[in-house]
């Protein structure tokens, strides 16, 4: 394979990166290699966001566009930037203007020590460049991952809405042709390596390079978005010999559809399948709004959170309720099987060496189903859960269930369905009585443990509950039907 290096604009200028410990984070790199120091380190764990740079790219669907989003660069591998425009809080200002999304915050208040600004601002300058009507939910959202110890949020918020709205052509729209041009040059080199310090990153372009890779090396680590693996580097000090980054693999980031399927690509990050989901299942799509944070969103994906086979990852308990399958890919040769069947034991899998998660198919749903999702973590953004609860419920005219999945997620050492509470409301209708049983014989599908997110006691008592809650809710939503139906009638 003929290798190119790491290329990628720093604003508007081109940068090539070579003999750089690819271990490196993007942060690392701006505050100890470039000395832009206006970036700032607050928890190198992609908590905070004080830590928030934007990325451009060319649009997946549209290579005339650039797509903007804000990302954390503490957990972001320097390698990962090859092909896009880096955009810091020192490139925002046009000369000695200062950008709205920085005036916004000077003209409200919004700063006082100042540590999270830069943050700030660069979530709000990455919401300015794709929605410039955002509702407020909206504004919320792009600035969930971000922490102010000292302002409080109203100022700051007040800031992002009113630079949001603002029409006024920043440095970026007049520099936008040259942008694209630039990175479609880039895309087009031949796949990019990096090697110093003894370590070493590759980012294949296509399936066939990715096989290779693995092949030629079956003890790579593939890296994605980063935001599970770059952990062990920021917080366990880790190093990593080589890594392969899957982000630029066109066959694993993309989505598509068939009568019956979604199918996702591994390496397609949240922020770009979300609305697909939310549109058949809007649990589903809800619930990964609760998935870390904007930044976390806008590059972690399916592949890496099925792959870490961590036992509290909030998609696996989902995909498993919905039947889902993963289809894995080793040398040309390609096996799919159900996701419940992935995860063998405590970050285990069935992942065979050199072989890599490809696609995630997700059926679409029919007439008679629901699909009920619980996430129960101490706060509403950016937290990781201690109960995920997926519950799959398929009726027949009579409110018979006939066909039923309760997957959980924190209630065992991999993400596992429960079969005997699925045994008690198969082929019976939910009733008072059923759900009780239910509720009983789940205590004998899990023996939770105790961690700093919940003790054993409480993830079982909630994980019953939230089965009492999924009824309740039912109910009353078909009580609502009916009461609908019956002014239907007399209309
Ligand atoms: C602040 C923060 C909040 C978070 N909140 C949540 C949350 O609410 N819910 C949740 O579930 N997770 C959460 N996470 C964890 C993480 O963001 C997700 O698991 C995410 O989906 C990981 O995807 P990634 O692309 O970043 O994976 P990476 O970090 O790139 O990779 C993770 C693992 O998967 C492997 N891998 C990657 N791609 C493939 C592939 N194609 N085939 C096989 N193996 C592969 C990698 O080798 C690595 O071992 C959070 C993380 C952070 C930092
Ligand atoms: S430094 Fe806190 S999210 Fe990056
Ligand atoms: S202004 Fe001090 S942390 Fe936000």
């Amino acid at each position: 394979m003929t290798m190119s290096t790491v290329r990628f604009l720093l604003n508007n200028d081109v940068v090539t990166i070579k003999n750089i410990d690819p271990n490196l984070t993007v942060l690392q790199y701006l505050r100890e290699i470039q000395f832009k120091s206006g970036t700032k380190e607050g928890c190198a764990s992609g908590d905070c966001g004080a830590c928030t740079v934007v990325l451009a790219e060319l649009d997946s669907n549209n290579d005339a566009q650039l797509h903007y989003k804000s990302i954390n660069s503490c957990i972001t591998f320097v390698g990962n930037l090859h092909g896009k425009q880096l955009i810091t809080v020192e490139d925002l200002k046009n000369g000695a203007k200062l950008h709205h999304a920085q005036q916004t915050i000077v003209d409200n208040h919004g700063s006082q020590c100042g540590f999270c600004t830069p943050g700030f601002v660069m979530s709000s300058f990455a919401l300015h460049k794709h929605n410039q009507k955002p509702n407020r939910a909206e504004v919320l959202e792009a600035l969930a991952g971000n922490l102010c110890r000292c302002t409080g949020y109203r100022s700051i918020i007040e800031a992002a809405i009113t630079s949001s709205q603002t029409s006024e052509e920043d440095s970026f729209a007049q520099h936008y042709q040259a942008t694209v041009l630039k990175l479609a040059e880039f895309q087009n080199l031949p796949a990019p390596t990096l090697e110093g310090n003894g370590h070493k990153f590759v980012s294949p372009k296509n399936i066939d390079e990715l096989a290779y890779e693995l092949k030629a090396e079956p003890k790579s680590t593939l890296v994605a978005g980063g935001t599970d693996l770059a952990l062990s580097v920021t917080q366990n000090l880790a190093t990593i010999d080589k890594l392969v980054y899957v982000g630029s693999v066109k066959e694993l980031t993309r989505i598509e559809e068939t009568d019956s399927h979604i199918i996702i690509g591994s390496a397609l990050p949240y922020s770009q399948f979300i609305d697909t989901l939310h549109h058949y299942y809007p649990d589903l799509g809800e619930m990964i709004e609760r998935i870390g944070s904007k930044q976390v969103r806008n590059t972690g994906t399916l592949g890496g959170n099925i792959g870490n086979a961590s036992p509290i990852g909030d998609m696996p308990p989902a995909l498993i309720a919905l039947g889902a399958t993963v289809t894995l890919h080793v040398s040309g040769v390609e096996r799919t099987i159900l996701v419940e069947d992935y995860f063998v034991d405590y970050k285990k899998t069935v992942l065979k060496p050199s072989e890599f998660i490809k696609s995630v198919q997700i059926p679409k749903p029919t007439h008679g189903q629901t699909l009920k999702l619980y996430k129960i973590s101490k706060r509403i953004d950016d937290d990781i859960s201690a109960v995920l609860a997926a519950f799959f419920i398929e009726q027949d005219s009579q409110q018979n269930i006939t066909n039923v999945r309760l997957a959980f997620g924190g209630m065992a050492a991999i993400p596992k369905r429960a079969p005997a509470a699925e045994a008690i409301l198969q082929g019976n209708c939910l009733t008072d009585e059923t759900v009780k049983q239910a509720k009983i014989a789940l205590a004998t599908d899990f023996q939770p443990m105790s961690d700093v997110r919940a003790s054993d006691k409480y993830r079982m008592t909630v994980s019953q509950n939230l089965i009492e809650k999924c009824y309740l809710e039912l109910q009353s939503a078909n009580a609502r039907q009916v009461i609908e139906t019956r002014v239907v009638n007399y209309a």
